[in-house]
């Protein structure tokens, strides 16, 4: 076999293995799908499952079995020969080990290093996502919540980009809502000349924000003008139109910067956008019979659910949950999506089960499963040290802007006392200082299961020795240091050297380093870029592990000890690029 031409990943290939020799061990039974997973013992380094099930389902009937250890062994000696095993055992109750050859994972990782990290991406059965993440809200604050909804589907979408999907990156910002009327209003009102005025007459919008909502809660005439805007607005109104227009566009300024300082690209297709989608929407789900009359409102009744899902609010209004299915139907049937990921925090979970639940019903998405499915990600709160939502001192939402300006300046601060204001230029400061900084903000957030609380604090994500962007961007640094300091040219290595793995701390590193398909693979599939996470800073320990034991400049080894520290550089690169991170090669 050719190394080159082995599509997939480690585990795919033994599956195929494995599956081999499943249909030469049970003819018969055509359903048996291979089980393959790490090696959790110290005899292989992966292994096969499939025994113990077999077993208890053979088990009294007449054959050549006895036990599950006899069924592992019958699937051992079925095993087709292959260049990637070394050597294979059966444990207890059957499982069968697999150590992989070590030429053969050498010649993979070369492979890697010849022709690149792309060739290493998982192959996925989706070919179209939309990824729906950030969407703050117009005129209202982006708090940490959107911050986190901006990381984690940033970070989602570059995996399935690498796993060559085609990504729709979403940002589904809230700027038709009720609260137009209001702002609107307040800008005719206290601003006559605002259309001359441009800009200046809103000034800062959350102030203007603020002063709009306190007259609209204040005075009941100005509450009933602004509820004509909104009808104003929503039926196309030039002027009011353009005052939209303008206030959106200060919002999208603001978001703008957050998004190009955290190196986040996004797409703004706004609730605006499927408005116009939204009537015919509605008659397609009552022309199929899912809408009905409730208390004034129009309303979808869903099983499990004691609430029923409000897509026309008794003033006639449309809303959330009448824009999203609007999204929905436009993604799948314009965009032809396969795939349609959300991002929000726990806290909106019911809305998006129950929409999807109508969609459904609607026979948009297939009853039990397969494409086009959508899927919500909810992730925890982020909270203060004092275990509360996190809040500035004088408590309240903080900006993100100040955000990312504070990590900036630690960081820098850090660097400076490391003495690299007297190595470097100014230029390479800043930029270390911003890696390092908004790096720390984003794998902060990265590493905790998304599902779960996390505690904000500067320290700790800025923390030179922990599980911090700031210690592996340091390691990432150290072997680019290394490679540069050995006076060698890798290119060069490349092309003409090889790698061997003898020393077991380069089978290690080595084994490690094969596995990144598959972990990307699964952070993808499951959605979690902390396992990816996981596996880098995993990836780092072990090679700390293998720099300590094996001398690599000046050595013997030297050519195949510098192609793996290549090798990690650039897996720990990729990892870096999936998490939105910007690498350093010198710190
Ligand atoms: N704008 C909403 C918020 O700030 C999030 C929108 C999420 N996307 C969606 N299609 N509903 O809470």
């Amino acid at each position: 076999d050719n190394v080159e031409n082995e599509t997939g990943t480690v585990r795919q290939l033994l599956a195929k293995l494995c599956k081999a020799s499943l249909r030469a061990t049970f003819p018969d039974d055509l359903e048996l799908e291979p089980l393959v997973a790490i090696c959790t013992g110290k005899f292989g380094d992966y292994q096969f499952n499939n025994a113990m099930g077999i077993w208890s389902k053979i088990k009294g009937q007449p054959g050549p079995f006895n036990k599950p250890f006899s069924v592992g062994e019958a699937i051992r000696k079925t095993l087709p020969p292959s260049d990637m095993i070394e050597s294979t055992s059966v444990a207890g109750p059957g499982f069968v080990n697999v150590v992989l050859s070590k030429p053969w994972i050498a010649k993979r990782i070369h492979a890697m290093l010849l022709n690149g990290i792309g060739t290493w991406a998982p192959v996925l059965s989706v070919r179209r996502a939309v990824v729906d993440f950030s969407s703050p809200n117009i005129a209202k604050e982006m708090h940490v919540g959107h911050l986190r909804s901006t990381i984690i589907g940033d970070s989602l979408a570059r995996m399935l980009e690498f796993s060559n999907v085609e990504v729709l990156r979403r940002n589904h910002v809230g700027d038709w809502g009720t609260q137009f009327g209001m702002l609107i209003e307040y800008l005719f009102e206290e601003f006559p000349n605002w259309d001359d005025a441009g800009e200046q007459a809103i000034g800062d919008l959350q102030l203007f924000y603020k002063a709009s909502k306190k007259k609209f809660d204040e005075d009941n005439t100005f509450k009933e003008r602004a509820q004509q805007a909104v009808v104003q607005l929503q039926g196309g109104s030039p002027n009011y139109r353009r005052a939209w227009q303008q206030i959106c566009e200060i919002s999208r300024r603001e978001f703008d910067q957050v998004y190009q300082r955290l190196g986040v690209h996004l797409e703004e297709m706004g609730e605006s956008f499927y408005s116009p989608y939204i009537p015919g929407v509605l008659h397609e789900l009552d022309n199929k019979g899912l809408i009905q009359e409730s208390d004034g409102a129009r309303v979808i009744f869903l099983d499990g659910y004691n609430i029923p899902l409000i897509v026309v609010k008794s003033d006639g209004g449309f809303n959330y949950a009448s824009t999203d299915l609007a999204a929905l139907w436009y993604r799948i049937n314009e965009e032809k999506a396969e795939w349609i990921i959300y991002l929000t925090d726990v806290g909106q979970s019911q809305h998006f089960e129950m929409f999807f639940s109508a969609a459904k019903r609607a026979g948009w998405l297939p009853q039990d499963g397969g494409y086009p499915k959508t899927t919500h990600i909810g992730f925890g709160l982020v909270l203060g040290s004092d275990g509360k939502r996190f809040r500035t001192r004088s408590s309240e939402v903080v900006r993100l802007a100040d955000l990312l300006d504070e990590a900036k300046a630690q960081s820098k601060k850090q660097l400076i006392e490391r003495g690299r204001e007297d190595e470097w230029t100014p230029e390479e400061l800043e930029e270390a200082a911003e890696a390092v900084g908004y790096g720390a903000v984003k794998y902060a957030d990265l590493k905790n299961n998304r599902l779960t609380n996390y505690t904000f604090s500067f320290n700790q994500m800025l923390d030179v020795r922990g599980n911090t962007a700031v210690y592996l961007l340091y390691a990432h640094a150290r072997i680019c240091s290394i490679i540069r300091k050995s006076g060698k040219d890798v290119e060069e290595l490349k092309m003409t050297g090889s790698i061997q793995l003898d020393h077991v701390n380069e089978c290690i590193l080595g084994i490690h380093l094969i596995q990144f398909p598959e972990i990307v693979e699964d952070a993808i599939t499951n959605l979690l870029p902390n396992t990816l996470c996981e596996y880098l800073y995993n990836l780092s320990e072990i090679f700390t592990k293998f720099y300590s034991t094996c001398r690599v400049v000046g050595s013997e080894e030297e050519t195949s000890r510098l192609l793996l520290c290549e090798a990690t550089a650039v897996v720990m690169r990729q990892c870096f690029y999936l998490l939105g991170i910007k690498p350093l090669y010198k710190l």
